[in-house]
Formats: structure tokens, sequence, C-alpha cells
């Protein structure tokens, strides 16, 4: 475990993106332009994550990493909060299934104990059920936030190693929370802001970064190719210079 989320080695670097990391930002105003309430956006960003689950598995992406809410969105009015958490119970409810029929692993990560007792125990149940599954591991990153990630890590790592005077890179990511995870080859971020909104922030080191204009309910198919393709114009060299990323490539 201890290789994963660290700079110290060079993963490897296919075509296509093994873990793609989405913000989908867009949702309420998608709904405005459109004369509608914020909450049409959110239900119409519920349907382009399934379009994109299916599109990721036709990529032969292995791992999709969605920020659903994040630890500063309570900021926002209590309704939008309450129909956020009850557009991701009624998500939670009829995907479940269907994830688990397709052979999805379902993941939801985020200081999950401000949620309701009983939503908390719909993730449970469906992390339970997928956990054996091996096409895609979705992982949704709820009440989320990059600082409080390496926060939790940190209180871990002092729990299972008291006596820890000096930490490392790889003390500390076996308790990231998705260390189960490589990190994010490629992130997006839709929606036309250009920031990180306290997302992976230590996952996010070395992922090449892709942002589009485009509201989350509007971005489906085609533009995961877009940005696919963008990724794969990208030289990845992890602190070498180019002439020895082509050295490697004839190497292997
Ligand atoms: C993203 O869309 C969804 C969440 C943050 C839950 P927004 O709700 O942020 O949409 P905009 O940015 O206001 O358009
Ligand atoms: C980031 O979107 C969080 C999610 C998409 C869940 P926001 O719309 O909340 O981000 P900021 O606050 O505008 O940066
Ligand atoms: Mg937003």
């Amino acid at each position: 475990m201890s290789e994963l989320s660290t700079t110290q080695t060079i993963p490897p670097v296919d075509a296509v993106p093994n873990h793609v990391a989405i913000i989908m930002d867009g949702n309420g105003r998608w709904a405005t332009q459109r004369f509608m309430p914020r909450v049409a956006g959110h239900s119409k960003g519920v349907e382009a994550v399934r379009t994109i689950v299916e599109a990721c598995i036709e990529q032969g992406v292995s791992y999709l990493t969605l920020f659903a809410f994040s630890s500063e969105n309570w900021r926002r009015p209590e309704d939008e909060v309450s129909i956020l958490m009850r557009l991701f119970m009624i998500a939670l409810e009829r995907e479940v299934n269907r994830m688990h029929a397709n052979n999805i692993r379902l993941k939801v990560v985020g200081d999950l104990t401000r949620f309701s007792p009983e939503l908390q125990e719909k993730i449970r149940k469906a992390e339970a059920l997928t956990n054996d599954n091996t096409r895609l591991t979705v992982t949704i990153c709820a009440n989320y936030g990059g600082r409080w990630d390496v926060i939790q890590a940190m209180n871990k790592l002092l729990v299972s190693e008291p006596g820890i005077t000096q930490i490392e890179e790889h003390h500390l990511t076996p308790h990231l929370s998705m260390a189960y995870a490589p990190e994010p080859d490629l992130f997006i971020r839709t929606g036309g802001e250009q920031r990180i909104s306290n997302f992976l922030l230590w996952q996010l080191a070395y992922t090449e970064l892709y942002f589009t204009d485009t509201y989350w309910p509007d971005f489906g198919r085609a533009e995961l190719a877009s940005a696919i393709q963008s990724y794969q114009q990208r030289e990845r060299r992890f602190g070498r210079t180019s002439a020895q990323v082509i050295a490697s490539k004839k190497a292997s």
C-alpha cells in the first residue's frame, strides 16, 4: 500500500487514465440559465453521473472519483443542503443494485458522521454489497475536504503508532481516505471555475488538470472523451526531463 499516494515512485502511465477525479460543478447555473430552481440542476446532475459511470467503463477507466458535497457546502442555504442530502439518499437507493449488477464497487469517503444515521447505514450497506466488485471503483466524496483527509490520516497514524516522532510519506498515505486507490491521473472540473476547492489536495500532487466551461449536467460521453484526448497529449514528467521520459518509454 505504501507505494500508493506518494511522490516517491513514478506510477505507470497508460494512454487511458486509470483514475479520473471530477469536481462536478455548475448544476446551479445550468438550472438558473433555464429559469429553473437550482435543485433541478442537481437532479439533472445525478443523470450525468450515470452516463459518466457508463462512459468510464467503456473507456477502460478503473477508478472514478466524484466530488458530490464538500465540507464547505454546509454553508449553503438549509433547504438546498437538505435537498442535496435527499437526492443523495434517493440516488444511492436507485443506483446501488444497478452498480452491483454491473460489477461496480462503490465507496463513499468524507466525514460521514454529520450525515443522518439512516444515510450512514445505507452507505455502509452499499459499500458492503459492492465490496468485491472489480470492473470500476466509483468513489463519492461526500462531506469531503482535502485538509480534513490529511488531518484525519495524521490522527489515525498517531493512534496506530503512538511513539512516532518523525512522519514520512509512507507513514501517512495508508491512512488517507482513498488509500485503496492509486492517485488520480486526470482531474476534471466542469462549470468554468479553475480551482481545487479543497478536493483531493494530497492526491492531486502530480495529476493532469483539465478545466471545462461545460456545466456538469451537460457533461456527457463526448465531453469525457475530449478530456481524455487532452490527457493523451500531455507529457507526464514527474520531475524528469522530456529526454528521460522518451528514453524510459523506449526502454519499456
Ligand atoms: C455543483 O454544482 C454541485 C454541488 C456543489 C453540490 P453547484 O451547485 O455548485 O452549481 P453552481 O456552481 O452554483 O452553478
Ligand atoms: C465544489 O463545488 C464542490 C462540489 C462540486 C461538490 P462548489 O461549487 O461548492 O465550489 P466553490 O465553493 O465555488 O469553489
Ligand atoms: Mg459551484
